[in-house]
């Protein structure tokens, strides 16, 4: 029997199945989990959703439309801020058998270090085992415009994140797929540092409803999510794998995100060069999608004598 265990530098996985962030909840996420081993037995890790310094309400409503391949969301990262966070939410983790990824978003460079190191300082039981960064997230300094569109600005972000926290917790950067080419700040996150990417955050996206002739979303534009974006998700990571010497060597594994709805879809991403894929939308659908994917895998890798690192990246091979 073929194990499903992969590692992101010293966190070991016991599947390559992780929750994507912003799909599964703070510290809340965790009654589901609680009721079911069988998602716990079929997670390699869970992600929370974003984090950030102070709390935010999140964007007007509606928040969330539905399209014929995925869904527009515009939550507006809706959160009750770190020192909460902290105090109410990561302690729920504490009986969670599971690696715990942290997501973290900001408005600046400074407020990037000052959300990591309090996470750090604080995470007295050492729970959190990785730090996403969000480089999806607006800069307030720069005219709104994300920080992951500008390579200068994700080397400095994960430079900044890396200084402020334990050697202990890895940093995975998770990239925005709004740019032209995706190896340029991938290229600038391995620069600052970064432990791992992951890949892709939603894409820019809009609905209009022809009723009343205005936007679905009360923050009209909003993230394209699901079904649509797997094919620009397996892209850019083959491009990655494909371009980045430490991305090929696994020096700096890949984490393949966006659309997964099946077992199938999973393994396109390990074969692209993911060594372990993160599942958002199809969550909200149904919530034994994770037992389905892993035992999919599992049957796959079984039948085909063949472990999860001997996929990893096949796509490319000659
Ligand atoms: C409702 C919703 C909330 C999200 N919140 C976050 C977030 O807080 N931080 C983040 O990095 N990504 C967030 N994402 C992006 C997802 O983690 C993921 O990258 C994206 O949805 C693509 O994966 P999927 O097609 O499997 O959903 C969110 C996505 C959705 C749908």
């Amino acid at each position: 029997m073929k194990s499903l265990y992969v590692s992101i530098r010293n966190i070991k996985l016991k599947s390559p199945l992780m929750t994507a962030s912003g799909t599964s909840g703070h510290g809340n996420g965790t009654a589901v989990l609680k009721n079911s081993p069988k998602i716990i037995s079929s997670l390699g890790a869970f992600v929370t959703k974003g984090v950030t310094l102070e709390p935010r309400e999140g964007n007007p409503e509606f928040r969330i439309v539905e399209t014929r391949t995925g869904i527009i969301n515009s939550i507006g990262l809706q959160n009750n801020g770190v020192k909460f966070f902290v105090k109410k939410e990561l302690p729920e983790f504490l009986n969670i058998n599971l690696p715990i990824i942290v997501n973290i978003a900001a408005n600046t460079v400074e407020e990037f270090g000052k959300l990591a190191s309090y996470l750090s300082e604080n995470d007295l039981s050492q729970i959190i085992k990785g730090i996403e960064i969000n480089v999806s997230c607006p800069n307030v300094q720069k005219g709104e415009m994300a920080f992951g569109v500008d390579p200068r600005q994700v080397e400095r972000i994960v430079k900044t994140v890396k200084n402020k926290i334990d050697s202990r917790i890895i940093v995975i950067t998770k990239l925005t797929p709004n740019v032209t080419d995706i190896a340029l700040p991938a290229r600038a996150a391995i620069d600052g540092g970064t432990d791992a990417l992951s890949m892709i955050n939603t894409l820019r996206a809009m609905a209009i409803d022809i009723t009343t002739g205005r936007p679905y979303l009360g923050n009209k534009t909003g993230g394209l999510s699901g079904p649509a974006i797997k094919p620009v998700g397996v892209f850019m990571v083959y491009e990655c794998f494909e371009k980045i010497p430490e991305c090929n060597s696994r020096k700096v594994p890949i984490i393949g995100i966006g659309g997964i709805l099946t077992w199938e879809d999973a393994l396109e991403y390990v074969m692209a060069g993911a060594t372990a894929v993160g599942i958002g939308t199809a969550w909200f659908v149904n919530q034994n999608i994770f037992c389905g994917i892993h035992d999919g895998i599992k049957k796959y890798v079984d039948e085909n004598k063949k472990s999860i690192s001997d996929l990893i990246g096949k796509a490319h091979e000659e």
